[in-house]
């Protein structure tokens, strides 16, 4: 397994996403974390991210001495290699040529991480983003790689097996990228690769079994991907010790709630407790139109909802929880103060300390598309793993304004025809979040002979990443009017079709 050094790079998972993909296993840490967690996990192999600061500031980030004598070898990514500069007695200053973006580099000499990639000679892509570099290489390094802005893009030292690269190889910019992390992780480091989704889940599966020995386990089940792959491996490991609970809000997708029954007690076998609350979801929200006011309501009401229905069944001692890996990793850049709250969110199997269980948490060491990953290899549908992110509230946030009964049934026909279009046209995997929104504003159409004065629907679909920033998925009309013809005809309550066009930010993928 690798260890990665967190100097508070914006993009340090991604380290760990390649590292991963290579088949190895990794976890991230903070650089000024306490060097005896660093010593337990017992590394091959040492990353040292990229992060904010400049080597040149006084107090700026160090590595701990530590991972230098380890006698692992070690890469350093941007600020990572700076500081292994710094530390091994070379030097840096801040450039006058700041480099960001794509940048080329020559190899100039050969090294072990561009064995089957990289050859001497060679100009190759990469992605840049520094104001430092290097003026003077530690001793008992060599050059292999340079570039106009960074004479020492890539420099080596073979004996103790330390690299240190000026560019990103994580991100996707560097084409050659993964494959010179692969390198590192297997050639240099000897890692085997054999950290894959089948091994995990028989790991994990000994690990809740020794957790919650003959406990039982309560479980929230929403149908999303997270709750769904955690109540499946969980069942695998202690079959009937575990009890779902899908508390039905009346407020998912057309034909969610009976797919996530189907597919839990039908076909998995699995304990399913299904409550539909849509009367009382429903019922406090009437009047309500203010979205933060919403989001708490059905928050309270899920809790509350969750909470009695554990105690009808009494005796559950684990909670199991699909808390991911992003939610786990410590982040370095405490720096600055608490952000503005855009939006509450709350998030379906999020409960309150006060319950007094034991957190089972069998996916905190996982990334989302491992997560879906697992799924498969679980024997999930695929209409659950590849289910685009759906928010805990639901459809009270994309029927704008008042929700009621009438108004989610036609937002959920309408919904549903866009979906089957998507997937028809093959486009659903190619974005990140696709949905109709129902918008609390009339408009006057013509069908047949005569005049229409209906709802006017909404359509969204974006890419992403991380859901932080996100674009607008560019259909074409043809596309687009295809879908309005068959909302328009089919769905009794909404005559005008519109396509929001505008990205996150200024815009939030939600309209609430
Ligand atoms: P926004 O609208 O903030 O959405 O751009 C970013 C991502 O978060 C989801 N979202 C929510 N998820 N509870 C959730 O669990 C919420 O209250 C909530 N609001 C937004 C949204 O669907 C998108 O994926």
């Amino acid at each position: 397994k690798i260890l990665i050094l967190d100097f508070g790079s914006q993009v340090t998972q991604l380290i760990a996403r390649r590292v991963r993909e290579s088949g190895v296993y990794c976890e991230i840490i903070p650089f000024n974390a306490d060097v005896a967690r660093m010593q337990a996990f017992a590394p091959k192999g040492i990353i040292l991210s990229g992060g904010p600061a400049s080597v040149a500031e006084e107090g700026s980030p160090r590595a701990p001495q530590w991972v230098f004598e380890a006698g692992v070898p070690v890469m350093g990514i941007c600020y990572g290699q700076m500081t292994m500069c710094v530390q091994l007695g070379g030097e840096a200053k801040g450039a006058e040529i700041r480099e960001f973006g794509a940048a080329y580099v020559d190899v100039v000499a050969d090294c072990a991480l561009f064995e089957g990639v990289w050859s001497v000679g060679a100009r190759e892509k990469v992605w840049m983003s520094h104001g430092d570099h290097i003026s003077a290489p530690p001793p008992g390094f060599r050059t292999v790689a340079v570039s106009e802005g960074a004479p020492y893009a890539l420099i080596a030292n073979d004996e103790r097996r330390f690299y240190g690269a000026m560019f990103h190889p994580e991100v996707v910019h560097t084409p050659h990228g993964a494959q010179l992390i692969r390198n590192f992780t297997h050639k240099v480091c000897g890692c085997s690769g054999n950290w894959t989704m089948a091994g995990f889940r028989q790991a994990e599966i000994a690990k809740i079994r020794a957790q919650v020995g003959s406990g039982q386990v309560i479980c929230g089940l929403s149908g999303g991907v997270d709750s769904s792959v955690a109540a499946a491996l969980i069942h695998e490991a202690i079959g009937d010790q575990l009890t779902c609970i899908f508390v039905d809000h009346g407020l998912l997708r057309a034909g969610e709630a009976e797919e996530v029954v189907r597919v839990f007690r039908d076909q998995f076998n699995i304990k399913l407790i299904h409550r539909d609350a849509s009367d009382l979801f429903l019922g406090q929200l009437a009047g309500v139109t203010d979205p933060e006011q919403k989001r708490k309501i059905i928050g309270k009401l899920f809790i509350d909802v969750f909470d009695e229905e554990s105690q009808k069944l009494g005796g559950a001692e684990f909670l199991a929880q699909g808390t991911l890996y992003p939610d786990v990793i410590e982040s370095v850049s405490a720096i600055g103060g608490p952000s503005v709250t855009i939006k509450s969110h709350h998030n379906v199997g999020g409960l309150p300390a006060y319950m007094k269980l034991k957190l089972v948490e069998p996916l905190r060491e996982l990334f989302k598309d491992e997560v879906r990953a697992l799924g498969r290899e679980l024997g999930l549908p695929e209409t659950i793993v590849g289910r685009h992110p759906f928010p805990g509230p639901g459809l009270a946030i994309r029927v704008l304004g008042e929700v009621t009964r009438e108004k989610v049934a036609v937002l959920q026909k309408a919904d549903a025809i866009y979906l089957e279009e998507i997937r028809a046209a093959g486009l659903y995997d190619a974005i990140w979040q696709a949905f109709a929104v129902l918008l609390p504003v009339k408009s006057v159409g013509v069908m047949g002979d005569g005049r229409t004065y209906d709802n006017v629907c909404a359509l969204r679909a974006v890419t992403s990443t991380d859901g932080m920033t996100a674009e607008v998925y560019p259909y074409d009309v043809g596309f687009l009017t295809r879908v309005a013809g068959r909302i328009v005809n089919e769905v009794r309550g909404i005559n005008r079709v519109t396509y929001d066009i505008t990205s996150k930010p200024p815009g939030t993928i939600e309209w609430e």
